[in-house]
């Protein structure tokens, strides 16, 4: 599975905050036989960010594009907005996923407002911005996305 990674961080994008969250996704796909086929960091930024899912998306550079951070309730949080605008289908049952097991883990999972859908054959899954919270809402829904792969191409 060819995996694009997104980091969405005001900070992280002007080299302030070193990135952990991509890095530690990057890591535990490559643990699941995954290649990772591009990264970036961008800010909180929706037309960046939407523009950028779409181009990945429309140039079949990935079969699952992830996003990590900006799905939270601050002013600048936007990452979901930017990612509705971008995809054709919504899959509402990966971010109730998400959210229900992470709620075992931290009740603040409930402020995270992470979607998924897809755009042509591109599956992205919105996940929260910090490394441990990214990677446990990944594990949570990682059961049927090499299906839901397949079934979208
Ligand atoms: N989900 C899991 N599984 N583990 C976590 O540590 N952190 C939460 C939540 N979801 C977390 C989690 C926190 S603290 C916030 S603010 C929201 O995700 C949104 O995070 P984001 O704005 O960085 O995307």
């Amino acid at each position: 599975m060819r995996v694009a990674i997104l980091t969405l961080s005001d900070k992280g994008s002007r080299g302030e905050r070193q990135d952990a969250s991509g890095p530690a996704l990057a890591a535990w796909l490559t643990e699941q036989g995954c290649s990772v086929v591009a990264t970036a960091i961008l800010p909180d930024e929706q037309r960046e960010i939407a523009a950028m899912l779409a181009d990945w998306a429309d140039r079949d550079r990935a079969d699952l594009i992830l996003t990590t951070g900006g799905t939270g309730v601050s002013p600048r949080d936007i990452t979901p907005e930017a990612t509705a605008a971008v995809v054709e289908r919504v899959i509402p049952g990966i971010g109730e996923l998400m959210r229900l097991r992470s709620l075992e883990v931290t009740k603040t999972a409930m402020l995270s407002r992470a979607m998924a859908g897809i755009r042509r054959q591109s599956l992205i899954i919105n996940l929260p911005g910090s490394p441990k919270g990214a990677v446990e809402c990944l594990e949570a829904v990682w059961q049927l996305i090499p299906h839901a792969v397949e079934k979208i191409r």
